[in-house]
């Protein structure tokens, strides 16, 4: 059955380039990024992985842990991981799985036989420290994902979880923010005693809170 926003995470257990990993025991009360992609030595794939390596410190700063799968084995990680360092400027700094028996990758349907038997689809999941889905996206494999965006709906996700604002069309950090529907006037003159603009009732626009 396919996992949904909503969903407990799966659990597993798998070997990668940092050891034996225990997805629920990883997450540990962090957030989380989950993510495949398609085949060790292949160009869109190193691209990525680079990117991923060069954003580690913005997923920190946000208390995210990062954990990339190929279907790929353990041993061929290594030669793969020189080679990103070597075209991309930076060096593998994240768990990779090694799923060469496509465990993880079916359990998470990042195998869509339609497009590839064998091989994933670029999939992330973001996982929140409750062990949830939060976000799930799928790419084909010939386009690169946009990392850059992963960041923004992190971003997003986490003002949700603390300040029960929502996010409005294209929003990037800094922006105003959306009092979500769940939240009565009431609870709002609370949270905002400087108020909020509202276009309609149901769309009440404040700046975004500041942590
Ligand atoms: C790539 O990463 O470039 C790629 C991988 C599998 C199929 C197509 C492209």
């Amino acid at each position: 059955m396919a996992i949904l926003i909503g969903d407990t995470a799966p659990d597993f257990t798998l070997e990668s380039t940092e050891g034996n990993i225990h997805f629920h025991d990883y997450i540990d009360g962090s957030w989380a990024v989950l993510f495949s992609h398609p085949k060790n030595f292949t160009p869109v794939c190193t691209t990525e992985l680079g990117y991923t390596a060069k954003l580690k410190p913005e997923f920190e700063k946000r208390g995210v842990k990062v954990l990339g799968l190929s279907v790929d084995k353990l041993e061929d990680h290594g030669g793969w991981a020189r080679d990103i360092e070597e075209t991309q400027g930076s060096a593998l700094n994240f768990p990779l799985l090694a799923d060469s028996e496509g465990k993880v990758a079916r359990l998470y349907d990042m195998i869509h036989p339609n497009a590839d038997n064998t091989l994933t689809v670029r999939s992330v999941f973001v996982i929140g420290p409750d062990k949830k889905v939060k976000l799930k996206i799928e790419y084909p494999a010939s386009t690169g994902r946009n990392f850059d965006e992963v960041l923004r709906v992190i971003d997003s996700l986490q003002l949700t979880a603390k300040h029960q604002v929502a996010t409005p069309v294209n929003w990037q950090s800094g922006e105003d923010v959306i009092i979500v529907p769940a939240v009565s006037n009431e609870q709002a003159k609370t949270k905002y005693p400087e108020g909020w603009k509202e276009l309609k009732p149901y769309l009440r626009i404040v700046p975004q809170p500041q942590d």
